[in-house]
């Protein structure tokens, strides 16, 4: 038992590259095994971790879980999020200095490991064409939460915010409605803003419908429509190339990771600083 979750700590730890959060996982380790709590070792030690450092917030149901996700399980949940968390804190600090927008914030799988840092709880801010998600965080007490429309633009005035980030976001839309996008996230960024965002790429190709993958192999971009009943399951995938034309004129490619976030892709893009507003 202590061995299975010793191994569930050491997976945990690999997600998280973060220091802070590899001691604090250490210690919810070190709680269990005094304890000698039984249950599911690795949503054991997720619980005790926001137990302890995250306020006991509770994770959303079943129902919203799955709205993010393929499978409705916790651990999937908390992990998905230890990782996007630590993305967003490699990308803009534990301290932003200015508002920031989680882009498809979902249930707050990210902003859950964000709140251990009192300057992310000021500058956060979340948007979602998703309702009922946005409405169980406003139920929590989060209220720099809105609904968004599933089409630009979004409820924001030009250059508000210093960053944003939109994980798995992208890998939603059809491809051909990514440059309006780009141009939306550019018009709310400030000049030098950083948005960091994901997409489908090579990877998801390889397990795409064989149409898809045609689509993807001949034109760098395709559509894949699963039948499904949850939100947002169908797959958009899109080449390195596709992307650079995609956001050509509009934000300059900071860098580019395939793979770089667990198996999508990560682009760090910025809107040029000389710009005057
Ligand atoms: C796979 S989930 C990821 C959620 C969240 N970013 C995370 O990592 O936990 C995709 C999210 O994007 C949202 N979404 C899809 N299209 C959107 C749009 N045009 N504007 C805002 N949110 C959108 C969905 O409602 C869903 O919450």
């Amino acid at each position: 038992m202590l061995g299975t979750m010793r191994t569930l700590a050491k997976n945990l730890r690999a997600l998280a590259s973060g220091n802070d959060l590899v001691a604090q996982l250490e210690e919810a380790l070190r709680e269990l095994e005094a304890q000698r709590q039984s249950g599911t070792a690795a949503e054991g030690i997720c619980r005790a971790l926001i137990e302890r450092h995250y306020d006991g917030w509770p994770a959303p149901p079943a129902e919203l879980r799955l709205h993010v996700g393929a499978s409705d399980g916790l651990v999937n949940f908390w992990s998905k999020g230890i990782s996007s968390s630590d993305a967003v804190v490699r990308a803009f600090g534990v301290d932003p200095g200015g508002p920031v927008l989680d882009w498809g914030c979902g249930s707050g799988r990210t902003l859950l490991w964000l709140r251990r840092y009192d300057a992310w709880r000021t500058h956060y801010t979340g948007c979602d064409v998703d309702a009922q998600a946005v409405a169980w965080l406003r139920s929590q007490g989060v209220d720099q939460v809105a609904v968004c429309g599933d089409s630009p633009p979004l409820p924001y005035d030009e250059a508000t915010f210093v960053g944003l980030f939109g994980f798995s976001v992208l890998t939603h839309i059809p491809p051909e409605r990514h440059r309006q996008w780009y141009e939306e996230l550019r018009r709310i960024l400030r000049p030098g803003g950083v948005a960091y965002v994901t997409t489908h790429g090579a990877w998801e190709a390889g397990k795409a419908t064989e149409a898809a993958r045609r689509s993807f192999e001949a034109g760098g971009a395709a559509y894949d429509v699963h039948p499904h009943t949850n939100h947002y399951k169908d797959s958009s995938i899109v080449s390195a190339d596709f992307t650079r034309e995609a956001v050509r004129g509009l934000l300059d490619v900071v860098d580019y990771a395939e793979q770089g976030y667990l198996n999508q892709d990560a682009w760090t893009l910025r809107r040029a600083q000389e710009e005057t507003l």
